[in-house]
């Protein structure tokens, strides 16, 4: 694996972010630097609800449960709080998440 990842926005007016590989993007992003939105980072709000193109690992079985409560049947959806890291991704707000 490689030492870091790339990550992309689909809002292109945020500038790509390289960060740690196996990372988590809640420990790096906020409103500053992505159009991301965090609340609780634990899993539990929903507020971080994101569409992510990349071959990250799956969610958990917590993380699936709440998934297919704010987008069902969308296998993009994931909460950005639970997300490792483990390639170069683009991500984006899910039109769910407004
Ligand atoms: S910030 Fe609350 S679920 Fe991710």
């Amino acid at each position: 694996m490689a030492a870091e990842v790339l990550v992309r926005f689909v809002d292109r007016a945020f500038a790509p972010v390289r960060l740690p590989a196996s990372s988590c993007l809640a420990e790096h992003l906020d409103v500053t630097n992505s159009p991301l939105l965090f609340g609780c980072r634990t899993g539990i709000c929903g507020t971080c609800l994101i569409r992510v193109e990349g071959e990250v690992p799956p969610p958990g079985d917590e993380e699936r449960e709440l998934l297919d409560l704010l987008a069902p049947g969308d296998p993009q959806a994931r909460l950005a709080c639970q997300v490792e890291l483990t390639c170069d991704v683009c991500v984006e707000p899910h039109p769910e998440a407004a």
